[in-house]
């Protein structure tokens, strides 16, 4: 077969609109929270509008986020799945730490990481959903239930804190250590030796569906 250089599409506008409002509407809970959590951070509120602005709209955003991680599961549940490939993947990653990536097993659209990735996001997400939830109506709860405040205040931080590594980590793959993967992000394509490089069983994929489409007349 000879290779298309034709730019493959990686992302849909849908995809990359829907990604960078996750990432809109995350940023502003963990900035507005962490004027909460410490009075270190509480120049982060006053940048934002001040104290109250940002007491009133952290739990509204925070429950677009939530709605944003739906629409991820939705939208790329079926490639988030952990196959077999993952787990040979998994098994080689000296290989990838040691930056020896020829010798990795292929992978699909997204590889491990960033499927762990997606999964402690939405496991995240969820607990503070839950969490905050109790958070936001804390006079309801304060006489009858004293403990179940707690328990929420000690859930919320640490999910947020398990969310921030797993941000932390993934801002710095998706735009220092992977070249190509935020402009795609970005732009919605990537070159064909891209593709091929990272994500090989996907390039397969789309090559071979692109193959078996008959040309528009
Ligand atoms: C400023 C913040 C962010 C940056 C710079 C960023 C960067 C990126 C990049 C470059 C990709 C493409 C990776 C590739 O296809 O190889 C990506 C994909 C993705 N992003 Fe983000 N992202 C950000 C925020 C977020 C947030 C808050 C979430 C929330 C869950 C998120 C979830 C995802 C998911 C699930 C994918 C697809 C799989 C993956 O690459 O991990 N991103 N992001």
């Amino acid at each position: 077969m000879t290779e298309s250089r034709a730019a493959i599409r990686r992302y849909t506008m849908a995809e990359r609109l829907g990604h960078w409002f996750a990432a809109f509407v995350y940023i502003y809970p963990l900035l507005t929270g962490l004027a909460f959590y410490s009075p270190h951070f509480f120049w982060l509120a006053v940048m934002l509008g001040g104290g109250p602005t940002s007491r009133f709209w952290h739990p509204w955003v925070g429950l677009l986020f939530a709605a944003s991680l739906l629409w991820m599961l939705g939208e790329w549940g079926a490639d988030m799945r952990i196959t077999d490939a993952d787990r040979q993947w998994e098994k080689a990653i000296n290989h990838y730490i040691r930056n020896e990536d020829d010798q990795l097993p292929p992978v699909g659209r997204f590889n491990y990481g960033q499927k762990v990735f997606y999964w402690v996001m939405l496991f995240a997400g969820t607990m503070l959903l839950f969490s905050g939830l109790v958070l936001w109506f804390p006079e309801v709860l304060a006489r009858q239930a004293h403990w179940l405040l707690l328990l929420a205040i000690f859930v919320h931080v640490g999910a947020a804190l398990i969310s921030i590594g797993a941000f932390i980590i993934h801002v710095y793959m998706g735009t220092a250590m992977v070249r190509g993967g935020f402009t795609s992000i970005v732009r919605g394509e990537v070159s064909p030796a891209w593709a091929k490089e990272h994500h090989r069983l996907w390039y397969d994929r789309v090559t071979q569906q692109a193959a078996q489409t008959p040309p528009k007349s």
